[in-house]
């Protein structure tokens, strides 16, 4: 018999005892097992009306993972709620070689179909359901203030606690499954009041609007896993939580999420916590950082650069980890079009993705923009570019960014939004 020290409903402790059948029970001991690693003393409901899967990729290394899959299904532990997942590894319209090619298909992502069929008997929202953003309007599965969540995706665990208030661990891939499939996840961490309290203070003193991307990185890489109160960035985003303000916390989480372990922010005067709550959010002994013009620059400078000729020209450009918005696409189909115009070019200088959920390419189809984007030569796809580089052979192309995540996780080399313009319009850096 499993010993434990949490204390169980009824309910939970049927389920561990096997009354809804082997496989259940021993779900339930994982999670209980996980929670007590973190002094979890009880399990609480998943609220949501939908889970979110990190795992999305048919990798062949991960045969433990189908037969768990198998059994799972099997055994009709099939997940208690519709659940999307993050974006597929794979897209034939995204430039790659013939050897690329071969590698993608015949030796890495080689259990694509056999997992996205399991998939969808475990309870897939939709064969479009793939996408890291998976809380755009467009895509649908937006938790509600309040709502206990059972995701792992670390993107969209930030953006859900931070921004719409939701209550997430940063938990592991198939952790987030058991969650949903039992119904029940351990009450720890950034579930709890405290875990939700503020261990820094960031003070933006910037001159400008920071860059999302490069501010999320400075932030995350001080705090780490801590939860920082960042006052004065609503000077730049304003008091609305309206669409511009959700997309640069979307990248500007993703950042604080990858390039340290950030789960949750507060920003004074604008996300949902901090409105309500204010500084009643900071611990008493939270340390102060404070971000400046020059604190930007020296993070910036830091950034290793990977590439074996530093001075290489870039082959590929990605956008959109994590993936684009409406809102996004549109923008930088005004701005690519007015770059190449006043540079005398009709086409990008550097072959270029966007990436972003499938239901808002298919929104971004129905308006006259997308067209205007695809005459500049700009490739749309629904692939994760992370899935596309992890290999020794896309880690020796000169690939270009203006994302951290990319950045931090492969060979990529970051870039601001306005240097990326430059490349892609202008050429030279
Ligand atoms: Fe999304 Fe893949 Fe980036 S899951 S955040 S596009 S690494």
């Amino acid at each position: 018999m499993f010993e434990h020290h949490m204390r169980l409903t009824e309910e939970q402790q049927a389920i561990l005892d096997g009354g809804k059948g082997e496989t259940l029970s021993k779900v339930m001991e994982t999670l209980i097992r996980y929670g007590e690693l973190f002094g979890a003393e009880k399990m609480v409901p998943v609220t949501s009306e939908y889970n979110h899967l990190v795992t999305s990729f048919g990798l062949k290394a991960m045969g433990a993972v189908y037969e768990l899959m198998d059994t799972l299904i099997g055994a009709g532990a099939l997940s208690g709620q519709k659940f999307s997942v993050d974006p597929k590894p794979l897209d034939p319209n995204v430039p790659a070689n013939f050897i690329q090619n071969i590698v993608f298909n015949h030796f890495m992502y080689t259990e694509q179909e056999r997992y996205e069929a399991q998939l969808r008997n475990l309870g897939l929202l939709s064969d479009s359901a793939f996408t890291c953003t998976c809380y755009m309007d467009a895509v649908g599965n937006i938790p509600k203030k309040g709502d206990v969540l059972s995701w792992s995706e670390s993107s969209a665990v930030v953006y859900a606690n931070s921004v719409l208030g939701a209550r997430c661990n940063r938990n592991s891939g198939i952790i987030d499954l058991m969650g949903s499939i039992v119904g029940y996840v351990p009450y720890f961490g950034l579930l709890t009041d405290e875990g939700r309290k503020a261990d820094w203070i960031v003070e933006i003193k910037t001159t400008k609007k920071p860059e999302a991307q490069l501010l999320g990185s400075a932030i995350g890489m001080k705090v780490m896993e801590d939860v920082p109160y960042i006052r004065g960035l609503d000077t730049w985003l304003g008091n609305e939580m309206n669409d511009e303000a959700c997309t640069y916390l979307k990248d500007f989480g993703a950042a604080t999420a990858s390039n340290g372990a950030v789960g949750l922010y507060h920003v004074a005067n604008l996300t949902p916590e901090a409105a309500e709550q204010g500084e009643s959010l900071i611990k008493p002994d939270a340390r102060v950082y404070v971000i400046d013009d020059a604190e930007l620059q020296r993070v910036y400078d830091n950034y290793p650069i990977i590439w074996k000729d530093k001075s290489a020209k870039p082959k590929l450009c990605f956008m959109g980890c994590p993936h684009m918005s409406l809102q996004q696409l549109k923008d930088w189909t005004d701005k690519i079009e007015k770059g190449l115009e006043e540079n005398g070019h009709e086409k990008v200088l550097v072959p270029t993705v966007f990436t972003a959920a499938p239901a808002v390419l298919k929104q971004f189809e129905g308006t006259p923009y997308c067209q205007r984007l695809k005459n500049t030569g700009v490739i749309l796809s629904y692939i994760c570019p992370l899935m596309y580089m992890n290999n020794p052979l896309s880690g020796k192309m000169p690939v270009i960014t203006s994302s951290n995540k990319l950045r931090t996780y492969t060979s990529a080399r970051y870039y601001t939004d306005d240097e990326i313009l430059v490349q892609l319009t202008k050429g030279g850096r």
